[in-house]
């Protein structure tokens, strides 16, 4: 147990899937994982382990923002030996060629805030993905049937932002779309010598305020699972 998983020792893999939402961490374990055990369950954050085609794997909850993801991630490194940790989550589409249902892989993450800016004591680490990673999610994604794009991505603390001025500087400067928590995944793994890497799907758009229908939601998820998985073992 650490302060905040409940799971035994040896209970969570070396790779752990991250989505946001708990709820969805217990629907990828039960379509995608064999025998799917759960092994957290305090305060709601639902992580489960199983394997994907004879590999351990753990998909556990991060919650939503970079403090609670923070938590996690720290506990999984440090009191649980995770060496592989990739985010499945959603995203905003900033760049204009960026549309909803598109996939985005990032390549970095820039932040003004994570919750390690004060640990870096000033220095503008630039968080960036596992090329490994990385490379593999993009032969994988090429199976998906949506596009997919690979570069920068915005990672905020406000998600009802009012500063279109940030996000068109942000856009000038190649960020593809935004989100709360890849940069300090990124920092995390890092300074922690982990791998990390963040698969997106486009749920809206931030230019249009076009939504992807809620219909359209579990397929997306379900996407983003399979290269998320690819990734790590293929
Ligand atoms: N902002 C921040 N995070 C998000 C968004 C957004 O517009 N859409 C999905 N995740």
């Amino acid at each position: 147990m650490s302060i905040h998983i409940g799971a035994a020792p040896g209970d969570i893999a070396e790779t752990v899937l991250l989505p946001g939402d708990p709820y969805r961490a217990k629907w990828a374990a039960e379509t995608f994982l064999d025998e799917p055990k759960l092994i957290n369950k305090v305060r709601g954050m639902l992580g489960y382990t199983g394997t994907w085609n004879g590999h351990p794997v753990t998909i556990h909850g991060s919650g939503m923002g970079m403090p609670t993801l923070s938590i996690y991630v720290n506990e999984m490194i440090r009191d649980y030996g995770v060496k592989t940790l990739i985010r499945i989550g959603s995203c905003g589409g900033m760049a204009n060629h960026v549309k909803v249902r598109d996939v985005v892989l990032a390549m970095t993450a820039s932040s003004v805030n994570t919750p390690s800016t004060g640990i870096l004591r000033g220095v503008n680490l630039a968080p960036c993905a596992d090329w490994g990673l990385l490379n593999a999610a993009a032969q994988a994604a090429k199976d998906s049937a949506s596009p997919i794009h690979i570069g920068g991505i915005y990672s905020s603390d406000t998600f009802y932002d009012e500063r279109p001025e940030r996000m068109e500087q942000l856009v000038r400067h190649g960020c593809l779309a935004v989100e709360m928590e890849a940069a300090e995944l990124y920092t995390l793994a890092a300074r922690h010598d982990a791998h990390a890497l963040a698969v997106l799907t486009v749920s809206d758009d931030l230019e249009t305020g076009e939504e992807l229908p809620s219909e359209d939601r579990e397929r997306s998820f379900g996407d983003m699972v399979e290269i998320a998985l690819k990734a790590a073992f293929d």
